[in-house]
């Protein structure tokens, strides 16, 4: 058995236990890299904490021996309703990172969405022969870009692109400026020392750290290096987007077109009257503006203005197959997942991030069994139940 194996076996239990193996497993400004949210990360403890919002109203004399979590989306029949999110960077939690995590959705008959940001290229995931694959977009300055990163996901078969709306400008992370976290990453004497102190993870990695790099942005910026790549970032991409920009790529790209960081609903009804093809409430994992809506406050809105015209994914502080349920009784098609992907990577890679899927497959399909549903069409907001103090707080929704 391998070490990482091993980890596995022991901390494989929950998804908050391999965050645990995760955060033993890193060096220090790498997990706080992807653990971290914006200045005083309220989002991001509010992603989390707003599913306490709810509590269940089992019905547990309805019969349900047999569950079902299969899903249909955009025409893919997915064995679970629990997605891969896009995050960039995968390649520094395990060597190859994101070829192995879609592998590993692949596996677990869901859906891998790449990020722009990943190690590799696009075309190095759809390499790996896994489907379907989604592909994460933005609004460049040089519109020509965005149009030329559609086509090479086009190119490439990828299903559907996700273009994320909340990132034209970067988040204020402050565990990334503590640690002297820097894209690319500055290897100085504290870092080094970090490193250090992490021997597994070095030794996996040692021959992997010098090509870190934005695999999608070499060709376009003739420049392999992530450091040229990033100091170009910031410019690339454009504040002044707008809905004309939407429009501009409804217009160029064929596929299912989805808004990722959707939280008004305003902003969902004129998705839905310019075409768009799915919306993902999101709030960027609580890494952008602190202080937004907690995902799961803001879905009931978003599902209220589309009502079922087109699809509704959530995500941001998913971490049992509890919160996914309470998301697909509150109008939900599906979730998904973030860090908790990136804390199986950095356990155990592909393995690893089969294995968190898995633990979402068994406590979703436990929490079914408990309520009693067996299929995912049956669970509605007739199981939740909003706790009085959350009233009084002036939490919950509805
Ligand atoms: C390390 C990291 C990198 C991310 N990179 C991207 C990205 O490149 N594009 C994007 O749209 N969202 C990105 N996100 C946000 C995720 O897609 C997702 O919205 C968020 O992680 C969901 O919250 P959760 O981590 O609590 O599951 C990133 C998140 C993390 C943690």
């Amino acid at each position: 058995m391998t070490d990482s194996e091993r980890l596995l076996r022991r901390h494989g239990y929950s998804v908050a236990a391999l965050r645990a193996a995760a955060r033993s497993a890193l060096p220090r400004p790498i997990f706080d890299f992807a653990d971290g949210g914006a200045e005083d990360e309220r989002t991001l403890r509010r992603n989390e904490a707003a599913f306490s919002a709810f509590g269940l109203q089992p019905r547990p004399l309805r019969g349900c021996a047999d569950r079902d979590l299969s899903i249909k989306l955009f025409g893919n029949s997915l064995r679970l309703p629990v997605l891969i999110a896009p995050t960039g960077l995968a390649g520094l939690f395990w060597p190859d990172g994101e070829r192995a995590a879609a592998r590993a959705a692949h596996a677990a008959g869901t859906i891998y969405c790449a990020s722009h940001a990943s190690v590799v290229t696009l075309e190095d995931i759809a390499g790996t022969g896994a489907a379907p694959l989604w592909m994460q977009v933005f609004i460049y300055r040089d519109r020509g870009f965005t149009r030329h990163f559609a086509q090479r996901a086009a190119a490439a078969g990828y299903q559907a692109l996700v273009l994320t709306v909340d990132n034209q400008l970067t988040g204020n992370r402050e565990r990334d400026v503590r640690n002297g976290f820097t894209i690319p990453p500055r290897f100085g004497p504290a870092f080094i020392a970090t490193m250090a102190l992490k021997l597994p993870w070095l030794m996996r990695m040692r021959l992997q750290l010098s090509r870190i790099t934005f695999g999608n942005y070499v060709e376009h910026l003739n420049a392999t290096d992530l450091k040229t790549i990033a100091a170009h970032m910031p410019s690339l991409l454009d504040p002044s987007m707008s809905w004309r920009d939407v429009d501009e790529l409804r217009r160029q790209w064929n596929g299912p077109l989805l808004l990722k960081g959707i939280l008004h609903p305003a902003d969902a009804r004129e998705a839905v009257e310019r075409g768009i093809d799915g919306l993902i409430v999101s709030n960027h994992g609580g890494r952008q503006l602190d202080g937004a809506v907690a995902s799961f406050d803001a879905l009931a809105g978003v599902v209220a203005e589309v009502s079922g015209r087109i699809p509704v994914l959530l995500d941001g502080g998913i971490r049992r197959g509890s919160d996914v349920l309470k998301a697909i009784a509150l109008g939900a098609t599906a979730c998904l997942i973030g860090r908790p992907q990136l804390w199986g990577l950095a356990v155990a890679g592909e393995a690893g991030v089969v294995h968190v899927l898995d633990i979402f497959r068994r406590e979703l399909d436990r929490a079914m069994g408990l309520c009693g549903v067996t299929r995912i069409p049956d669970i509605g907001p007739d199981l939740l139940f909003a706790a009085p103090h959350s009233i009084r707080a002036g939490i919950g929704g509805i």
